[in-house]
């Protein structure tokens, strides 16, 4: 009966679990993808910005070079202001040499202690100028140097060269020109020599996004992006790349939730579908042996070959009692039926407590005397009446009963009781038989569930009498109780309340 639907095989797993792993892997490799390129995507931008700031700069340089230029050349032809009034009006000029085409220093006359850019512009590349005319930026030692061809008063070329003051371009240009640009980013300007002439903020916390050389003015120097480690891109993008795999993360645990949620599920549904078929198997088989036990004895009567009055009483005995077990056995399951619909309806009345225990168990005074039962039935004195419904409580008291019938083995002893404590009626049915393991005291309740077939083998049982007795307990605002050792016996109590929503019903008696 458990072949197919015995558990959810495994290919009902890979089924889940395969496509689990590949949203995993394929999650895992996109988001790897994603983060690579979208730093490339950065870095391309961050250059990209780079390279027009340095494109900016030198735009600005030649402007002002040319307006440098044109300021010297006229400060040389009218005479009216000096070379040193010139250089002092020029921030971003830090020296100014001129030299005619014998290679004779013009100005300064006197020369300087560093004399390095003054050796440079007598050979090299300064010298072409003079053939092809024009301007050009040299390096000379870790100065840049713009150098031209410019006339002197008396209309003859002069060599000009104009050094660029680090200094100057700090103020004049660097500062204003990142001034304007967003604060996350942060710039560097490098020297031919990679040192630095100007840092927009202290780098110590930064990363080196972009390098680029300035492509006009500054020959040699570059321009350098830099972003704060917490606005890095590497950061920002380990950051994301965190976040989701974080949902990544979360969504494998729902998934992995929704299987075992599932899984349990199924196996509950299996185990229910289980229970049932041995139900079905149970009643029809419950059903059938009282009904040949009658249709045996009555045919034999009918035949009239029991001429022995007491042996013919005896088989009428048996075909009442087999009946009486038949009515108990289809009642138990109307009624089960009719709990498991909810259409059960109780109706509550004052009942006397003695007579209706008395009563029940004198319903199987002939099966327990067969069986060879002791039975012992003790009922406290002055129990007051008790608002049930009798017949509920009789059917539920003798399902207790005949399991106690059922269950027991070599000594056979029913103790039937009814008491007051803490205020309940608690009605007791002990037996000594086999008892129930400590792990299976609650599952007993549950309907159609039986104790593991060894150990009620033999004995047939649907596994709703106890579902029944809970019931009907739970009705009355009460509750079953059981006290069970393995081998040595067990006592269910049923407790109902004495007096329901505070009301007291009158003493018996
Ligand atoms: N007095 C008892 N001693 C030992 N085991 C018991 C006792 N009462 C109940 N059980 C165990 O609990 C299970 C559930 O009992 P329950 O009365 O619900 O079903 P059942 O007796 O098998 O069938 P039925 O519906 O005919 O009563 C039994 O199958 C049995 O294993
Ligand atoms: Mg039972």
């Amino acid at each position: 009966m458990t072949g197919p639907l015995g558990r959810p095989g495994p290919i009902v797993l890979l089924a889940v679990l395969a496509p689990a792993a590949i949203v995993t892997v394929l999650g895992y490799v996109s988001l790897r993808q994603w983060a690579r390129s979208s730093e490339l995507l950065f870095r391309e931008q961050a250059r990209d910005m780079a390279s027009m700031t340095a494109d900016k700069i030198g735009m600005m340089l030649r402007v002002t070079d040319d307006e440098l230029l044109a300021r010297l050349q006229a400060t040389l032809v009218d005479g009216h202001v000096t070379v040193e009034a010139f250089q002092a009006a020029a921030p971003l000029v830090d020296r100014v040499y001129l030299f005619d085409r014998r290679g004779t220093a013009r100005y300064p006359t006197t020369a300087h202690a560093d004399d390095t850019i003054a050796a440079g512009l007598r050979t090299g590349p300064a010298q072409e100028l003079w053939e092809r005319g024009g301007r050009r930026e040299l390096v000379i030692g870790d100065h840049v140097v713009l150098a031209a061809i410019v006339k002197s008063a008396s209309g003859e070329p002069v060599l000009a060269a104009l050094s660029r003051s680090r200094e100057g371009l700090r103020r004049q240009v660097f500062e204003g020109t990142f001034a304007a640009l967003d604060r996350a980013t942060l710039w560097e300007v490098l020297d031919e020599a990679g040192r630095p002439v100007y840092q927009r903020a202290p780098l110590s916390d930064a990363d080196l996004v972009a390098s680029v050389p300035f492509r006009e003015g500054l020959p040699g120097w570059r321009l350098a992006l830099y972003q704060s480690r917490d606005a890095s891109p590497e950061k920002a993008v380990r950051r994301q790349v965190a976040y989701l795999t974080a949902a990544l993360g979360v969504l494998l645990v729902v998934i992995v939730a929704g299987i075992v949620a599932t899984y349990r599920l199924v196996r509950r549904e299996m185990e229910m579908a289980r229970l049932k078929s041995d139900f079905v198997a149970n009643v029809s088989h419950d059903l059938k042996t009282p009904l040949s036990v009658v249709r045996m004895y009555g045919e034999t009567l009918d035949m009239g070959r029991v001429t022995d009055e007491a042996k013919r009483r005896e088989y009428y005995r048996v075909i009442t009692r087999e009946s009486e077990r038949l009515s108990r056995l289809i009642d138990n399951v109307l009624d089960f039926s009719r709990i498991d619909s909810g259409r059960r309806r109780y109706e509550l009345a004052p009942t006397a407590v003695e007579p209706l225990v008395r009563e029940t168990v004198e319903a199987f005074a002939y099966p327990l005397a067969q069986a060879g039962f002791k039975v012992d039935v003790e009922i406290a004195p002055d129990l007051p009446l008790v608002s049930l419904d009798a017949e509920a409580v009789r059917q539920a008291l003798a399902n207790l009963i005949d399991n106690a019938l059922k269950y027991s083995a070599e000594r056979r002893l029913l103790q039937v009781g009814a008491r007051l404590a803490g205020g309940e009626l608690a009605l007791d049915v002990a037996d000594r038989g086999i008892g129930i393991p400590a792990s299976e005291h609650d599952k007993i309740f549950e309907k159609f569930y039986r104790v593991g077939r060894s150990e009620t083998q033999g004995r047939r049982g649907s596994g709703v009498g106890l579902a029944l007795v809970r019931h009907v307990a739970d009705a009355h605002g009460g509750r079953v109780t059981v006290e069970s050792r393995v081998g040595e016996g067990s006592r269910f109590t049923i407790w109902l309340p004495v007096a329901p929503k505070g009301e007291r019903p009158s003493r018996a008696s």
